[in-house]
This record gives C-alpha cells, sequence and structure tokens, in this order.
C-alpha cells in the first residue's frame, strides 16, 4: 500500500515538474539570435526628461527618483520606522574554531505596534584583529544547516572558516524569520508589523520583508565593538541575491553587495528576453514582489525601469556581480550588460569601472573595478570559487 502511495506521489512529482518544465520551455527564450530588440530607460534622464550631469543632482533627484520606482513597481515600499530594537546574546564562544573566532549567536528583536519580529544572527569574529572588523552578512535562503554555529555541518553556501582565515567576520541570518519563503506563510513575519502594505498596491512583500531584515541586523553591528560596521558587505545567493541588491540600494549604510546568481528581478534586465520571465517568477513565487509588478507580466517594455537602475543606485559602493555557466536561467549576459549599464552612475563619482564590452570568459573574475563581475563554471550555486573572489574583492576595495 505504502508503496503504491510512494509510487503515486512520486508520478504526481514528475508529471508536475515535467509540466513546470514544458511551461518554461514554452516561455524562456535561450536563443540569443531570438532576443527581440529593446531600448532601456536611461540612467541619467529623468523621468521628465531632464538629464543628470552631476553628482549632486544624481544624489537629490534621479537616485531617489529610482528607488521610488522599484518601491512602486517591484519590490514595494521599504518601512523606515518601529518602535523598538533589543538583542541578547543569547551564546559566546571565545574558543570557536579552535580559537580562531569568537563566535556569537544574537537574538534580535523589533517591536511596532505591539507586534514583534525576532531575528536570529550567527556571527563568527576572528580572534586576532587589530580592531573592529569589516564583516560579510549573508542573507540566507537556504536550509539553516548551512550557517551552522556548532561547524558540525560545514557547507561552501557560508565558508565561515574560509573567512575567518582571510581576516572578516562572517554573519547570517535567515530568511524564514522575516517572510517564510511561502505563498501562504510569508505574512507571519515583518509584515505583521506592517498590515498595511498587505492592502497597499506597492506594499512589501517577502523579498522586501529579507531585505529589511538586513538593515535591522545592520543596526545590531553598529553596536557591536568587534564589528566595523562601515564596512559591512550584504552577500545573497539567487532569490537571497535579489534581496541583497535591495537592500544595499535602500539602505546605505552597507558598505558593499555580492549579488550571487540573482538572475530575474536581481541582478539581470528584464527587457532583455532571456531566460526567467517576469510573469513566471510572479506565478510561481507570487509572495515575493508587490502587487504591483504583476501588470509588467509578459509586459516588459511597459517597465519605466530596468534593473540595471538598481546595480546604479548602489554607486559609488563596490558592486560584485555573478553568474554560473549553466545557468542561463539568470541571464549571465543579461547581467552583465546590466552591470555595464550601471557604470554611468560610478562616473559621476569619478570611479571608472572600465567593464570590457562583453562578458569576460568563464572563471575570469573581474575585480578591480568597483563594478565586479563573474561567470563561474558550473551550476545555479553559491561556492567556496565565489567565495573567494568576494573575499579577494573585499581585499582590493577596502585598502582604496
Ligand atoms: C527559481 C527562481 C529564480 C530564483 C531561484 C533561487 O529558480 O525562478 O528567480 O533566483 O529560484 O532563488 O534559487
Amino acid at each position: 500500500m505504502q508503496y503504491v502511495r510512494r509510487f503515486a506521489l512520486s508520478f504526481l512529482l514528475l508529471a508536475t515538474l515535467s509540466q513546470l518544465q514544458a511551461q518554461n520551455a514554452k516561455e524562456a527564450n535561450y536563443d540569443e539570435s531570438k532576443v527581440p530588440a529593446y531600448t532601456l530607460p536611461d540612467i541619467l534622464k529623468t523621468t521628465t526628461n531632464q538629464d543628470i550631469r552631476t553628482k549632486a543632482n544624481w544624489e537629490k533627484i534621479r537616485r531617489p527618483e529610482i528607488i521610488k520606482l522599484f518601491e512602486d513597481n517591484v519590490y514595494g515600499q521599504m518601512p523606515k520606522t518601529f518602535d523598538r530594537l533589543t538583542y541578547s546574546i543569547k551564546r559566546e564562544d571565545a574558543n570557536a574554531m579552535a580559537g580562531k573566532a569568537t563566535l556569537k549567536e544574537v537574538l534580535i528583536e523589533v517591536v511596532h505596534h505591539n507586534q514583534s519580529v525576532k531575528i536570529n544572527l550567527v556571527l563568527f569574529v576572528p580572534t586576532k584583529r587589530k580592531g573592529p572588523t569589516p564583516a560579510f552578512l549573508l542573507i540566507n535562503n537556504r536550509g539553516k544547516d548551512n550557517t551552522d554555529p556548532t561547524r558540525v555541518h560545514k557547507s561552501e553556501f557560508w565558508p565561515a572558516e574560509m573567512v575567518i582565515d582571510s581576516g572578516y567576520a562572517i554573519a547570517a541570518f535567515h530568511v524564514s524569520d522575516l517572510a517564510p519563503d511561502d505563498t501562504v506563510q510569508y505574512v507571519n513575519g515583518v509584515l505583521q508589523l506592517y498590515p498595511e502594505q498587505l492592502t497597499a498596491n506597492n506594499g512589501m512583500r517577502a523579498i522586501g520583508a529579507w531585505a529589511w531584515g538586513a538593515s535591522r541586523v545592520l543596526d545590531y553591528l553598529e553596536k557591536d565593538a568587534t564589528i566595523d560596521a562601515k564596512k559591512v558587505a550584504i552577500v545573497g545567493h539567487s532569490r537571497g541575491g535579489k534581496a541583497s541588491l535591495w537592500a544595499a540600494a535602500e539602505d546605505q549604510r552597507f558598505a558593499m553587495c555580492l549579488s550571487n546568481c540573482s538572475g530575474n528581478t536581481g541582478a539581470a534586465l528584464s527587457h532583455r528576453r532571456f531566460g526567467e520571465t517576469i510573469n513566471r517568477i510572479n506565478t510561481v513565487f507570487p509572495h515575493w514582489f508587490a502587487r504591483k509588478y504583476k501588470k509588467f507580466n509578459n509586459n516588459e517594455d511597459a517597465l519605466p525601469l530596468d534593473q540595471h537602475m538598481l546595480l546604479a543606485s548602489i554607486a559609488p559602493r563596490p558592486l560584485y556581480v555573478t553568474n554560473a555557466s549553466k545557468d542561463l536561467w539568470a541571464d549571465p549576459t543579461g547581467t552583465f550588460l546590466s552591470l555595464k549599464y550601471a557604470q554611468k552612475a560610478y562616473s559621476l563619482y569619478g570611479v571608472e569601472a572600465n567593464l570590457p564590452v562583453s562578458p569576460p570568459a568563464i572563471n575570469q573574475p573581474i575585480s578591480k573595478s568597483p563594478l565586479g563581475y563573474h561567470n563561474r563554471e558550473g551550476e545555479h550555486n553559491l561556492t567556496a570559487y565565489d567565495w573567494s573572489n568576494f573575499i579577494q574583492f573585499a581585499k582590493v576595495h577596502y585598502k582604496k
């Protein structure tokens, strides 16, 4: 009986999977020659056609306009006020990683209108340090065992030992503390603090909630004397990589942003029809973006923005984005182009990115430019290779 049930279940799963694949194949274009012509909004022209030529006007006019465009059309609003943030150190071990690091498990609690959200932070700080230490903060969208504080379970997704050996601190929180990654359960978290978001057309959803959580962790890190809070890099993979970009765009306290394989509605261009589409992402993950974003399903050309503008809004802070060679779903070429088009905003600060015209070869990282990039050989994932390049990028840019 059990065997029959298992068989029926696997059959159902297979059928659903192949249905999904068929739908993807129908929707997703993987043929470069079939990418239709498209026009991107100009980063340096306001919606009222005003040219932006100076850093001052970028900061005063265009950058806020871009953030508002993303709030209203894509990620939703980012509530900035709350009643109270408190934290407590649940566990501290000055002898973690055989004495190489201090472990802190911190519970951060944010209260607003008598509702609260609890964020569990895992933080390792190198024992040998000259003063407050720069840190990498990962938005963890995969299993919690990836950031195991006991280090019994080790994972390339969050290679804490490698980061500690490089002299940096490493931290992580899990997305489920802010908004469970589920079409129904996502409301159980940050959105309980801001219920008005649920009815607004431009209301925050899960990705906004994760980015909001990253800022609350930064609020804590600013109070931790072992951390150099002016050098906190926000890191995310895939859906977490979309959130890391949004966090860095909204919160200029993040010194650096590392966005791994973030793809559609992350670093990749949306007007360019290659790989995942807005219709697909909104259909399969209706809880990620503002309700208004669905208006652009099968209607990319109507978007008053594109993702190069999101990357530009991070200027002049160092930004590193990646792809994996087999992850065409996330459109490596469209990701590189998006980064390239963001250059104009960096130039306003006198920072020349000098990216090549076409994407670099596989496994050829660009790390000296403030707009860093690599296309790692292999599958959609966050690996030790990616992290070693993040560390290299941080070394180059924190030195400047
Ligand atoms: C799906 C989704 C992507 C997302 C990815 C992930 O593939 O379509 O947009 O980036 O999941 O988060 O791993």
